[in-house]
Order: C-alpha cells, then structure tokens, then sequence
C-alpha cells in the first residue's frame, strides 16, 4: 500500500496504516489558510524534514537553470535550500504565506541576504520582476488546495518570469492504483511524546486532508495540512493555459530518466515567447 507521509507529501510504502471509518468525506480542513501548514510545522520543521529531499541535488539544478539570473522559490520555508543557493551567489526571492516559517528563516546566518516576501503563492504580486527561475520543491505546489489556486500560481508565475524564463516544478506522481483513503498510523513514540498521522483521502477531487497530532506532557499540538496532487499531464495543461511549455521532465534533480515507474517527478516549464 502506498502512503503519502503526509504533510511533507512524502511517498512512502507501508505495511498499512490502521484504517479508520470514513463516515464523510471531506476536502477540507475546516480552518484552513494558506499559513496553516507553515504555522503548524515551522516548530518541527528543521528537526523533521532537513534530509527530505536532496539538497545539493536541486542547489544544483535549480542554478544551473538560473545561469546567473535571479531565482524565485515558492514555499521557501526555513530556507532549507534558497540559503544554499544564495551562498552560491544567486539572488534569491522567497515567498512563503506563514509568518512562523518566514520568522524561523529570518533568524538563521545568511538570511539577511534573502528577500522575503509572505504572500499566497497562488499570487505573490511580483507581476513586473524578470526572475530567470521560479521553483517549488518537494510537493510545494501542492499546498496550494485547490485547482483554481494552481491556476492561478502560474498566470503569476508567467508574469514575473524574464521572457524565456522557466518554471520548475517537483511533486510526487499519483500512482496510477491508487493510495489508501486515509487512516491513522504512528509517526513516532518517544518516552515522553507520541506523533499520531490521522490522514483522510478524497480521489475524486485529487485532495488529502490531515493532522499530526503531536501528544506530548506539554499538551497536544495540531499540526494541519492539506494538499491538492495533481498528475504530471494535469499540470502540463495548466502550465500551457499560463503560456508555458514543458521543457523537460526528469525523475528527480539530479536528472535520471522520467518513465512509467518514477514516483516522482521534476518537471522545467518554459515561459513562451508569443510576440
Ligand atoms: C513543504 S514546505 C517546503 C519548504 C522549503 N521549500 C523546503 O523545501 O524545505 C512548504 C512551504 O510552503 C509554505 N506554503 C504552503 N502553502 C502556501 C501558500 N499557499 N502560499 C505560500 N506559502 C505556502 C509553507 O508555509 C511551507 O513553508
């Protein structure tokens, strides 16, 4: 069965979370905002998902497509790779809608150089910069839950880029069997502190909904998010409404091959030149 270790939209296969009954799909979390996620995770965030993905691999990538322009990341979070990359010298841009995920950057070495702007990725008005590179790692683009907020994150994206610019995307591909309802499952145990995932998964509308739900002496903490899975063809054809064209599509950053079996992908979008 496969799971998605869920906030981070991590693909992971297990024996089976503990399925619970599904009385009502939902395709929301009541409450939910665009700094839900970062606000609920930034405490954890660096302890949680600093090996996520590989860094150096899409520090890589990421400036080789800038080739020197400026570059754009959507969801910069704590800064786990826009502060590697503005090391390198690329001038970076990062937007980021929690206030909790923008304060936990701003207090790390090298920061300072960083421009941070907290906004709804779905439209950070930026319309009228010339950015070489825009990217949202890691399933980043989809926190933005619903279709009409994809849509929108790239009209945006179209209208910041430099012309030729390109958008890259990385998300997991939705396996083509499917992936379990929802359920709940352990995420850690410790002496003192328990990490519980309740997850709940409606295919009908690409949405998985959840909560960790962090139990510990001091209380419990809830830890919302929300992500709207698109396939790889799904977002080739948003991208082409915002004027873009799938450049390249690769398994990961740093470039294996994208076929049939990838769980994932890196997909490079280039802004058309329509004059
Ligand atoms: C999975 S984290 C990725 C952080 C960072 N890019 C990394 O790879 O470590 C997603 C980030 O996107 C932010 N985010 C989620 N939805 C957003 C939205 N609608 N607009 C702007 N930022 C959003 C969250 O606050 C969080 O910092």
């Amino acid at each position: 069965m496969i799971e998605i270790d869920l906030a981070y939209g991590h693909l992971v296969r297990l024996g089976g979370a503990t399925p619970l009954t599904i009385h009502r799909q939902t395709r929301t979390v009541k409450g939910y905002t665009a700094s839900s996620y970062g606000d609920g995770f930034a405490d954890v965030y660096d302890d949680w998902y600093t090996d996520v993905s590989d860094i150096k691999a899409t520090v890589n990538a990421v400036d080789a497509l800038a080739d020197g322009g400026a570059v754009l990341e959507l969801g910069i979070g704590t800064g786990r790779l826009a502060l590697p990359l503005a090391e390198r010298g690329v001038a970076v841009t990062g937007v980021d809608a929690s206030p909790a995920m923008l304060a936990a950057l701003r207090a790390k070495p090298g920061a300072e150089v960083l421009e941070l702007v907290e906004a709804d990725m779905a439209d950070p008005g930026l319309a009228g910069r010339s950015y070489a590179v825009a990217f949202a790692a890691f399933n980043t683009f989809f926190n933005l839950t619903d279709t009409a907020a994809q849509e929108s994150c790239f009209a945006a994206m179209a209208a910041c880029l430099r012309p030729g610019g390109c958008f890259a995307i990385e998300g997991f591909v939705p396996p083509v069997d499917g992936m379990s309802d929802g359920g709940m499952s352990v995420r850690d145990i410790a002496v003192d502190r328990a990490v519980l995932t309740i997850s709940q998964h409606d295919s009908t509308n690409q949405v998985i909904t959840g909560q960790h739900v962090d139990i510990s002496e001091a209380g419990i903490r809830m830890r919302p998010w929300m992500m709207h899975y698109r396939t790889p063809t799904q977002l080739d054809a948003a991208a082409s409404t915002a004027g873009f064209m799938l450049e390249s599509r690769t398994a990961d950053w740093q470039g294996s091959s994208f076929d049939s079996q990838s769980e994932t992908h890196v997909s490079v979008y280039r802004l058309v030149d329509r004059r």
